[in-house]
């Protein structure tokens, strides 16, 4: 039998070592969150996405009564980026995410839907997108691209 192995590379950063650029797009992520209306998980995750255009675009998760109508912070942020900016490109995203009532210290990824629509922009501009994820506080974990983080991605190609 053949096996592949699959290597992915992230790298973490403390905020200190975050540029100046990178800690503006963490504060407008953590303003994100704040706005966040998840009432039934009590769960709340911030988004900010900065544009090459040098426009940053937020999004929080939006909840519904009936479940899966809600969206991830990740996905209301970069439909909204892709819906008003059609040809902006991706730069770098932010992400930060904790329940209500504690600061998590662990860093949250991104689900896997949320890869996925992530990957559909980078593919669509042909230029990686840096991904960075937080919890509240913490390390912050760092990806230059989605495909560290969706390896053996589905893409236009295999259809
Ligand atoms: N959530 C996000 O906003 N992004 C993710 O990547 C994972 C989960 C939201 C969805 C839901 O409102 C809450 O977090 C709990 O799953």
């Amino acid at each position: 039998m053949k096996q592949i192995s699959i290597n992915t590379t992230i790298s973490v950063l403390l905020k200190e070592e975050l540029s100046q650029e990178e800690a503006t797009l963490m504060m407008q992520a953590v303003e994100a969150r704040s706005k966040a209306y998840a009432p039934y998980s009590k769960f709340t995750v911030g988004a900010a996405i900065l544009l090459d255009n040098g426009i940053v675009v937020q999004g929080s998760n939006q909840e519904n009564a009936a479940y899966p109508s809600g969206l991830c912070a990740e996905r209301v942020a970069i439909f909204y980026a892709g819906a008003t900016y059609p040809d902006a490109k991706i730069v770098k995203m932010f992400i930060t995410a904790s329940p209500q009532d504690r600061d998590l210290e662990e860093p949250i990824p991104p689900c896997g839907s949320c890869r996925q629509a992530i990957a559909e922009y980078e593919f669509k501009q042909d230029i990686p997108i840096a991904i960075f994820f937080m919890g509240a506080k913490g390390d912050i974990y760092k990806s230059d691209s989605l495909k560290n983080l969706l390896p053996l991605v589905f893409d236009k190609n295999h259809l």
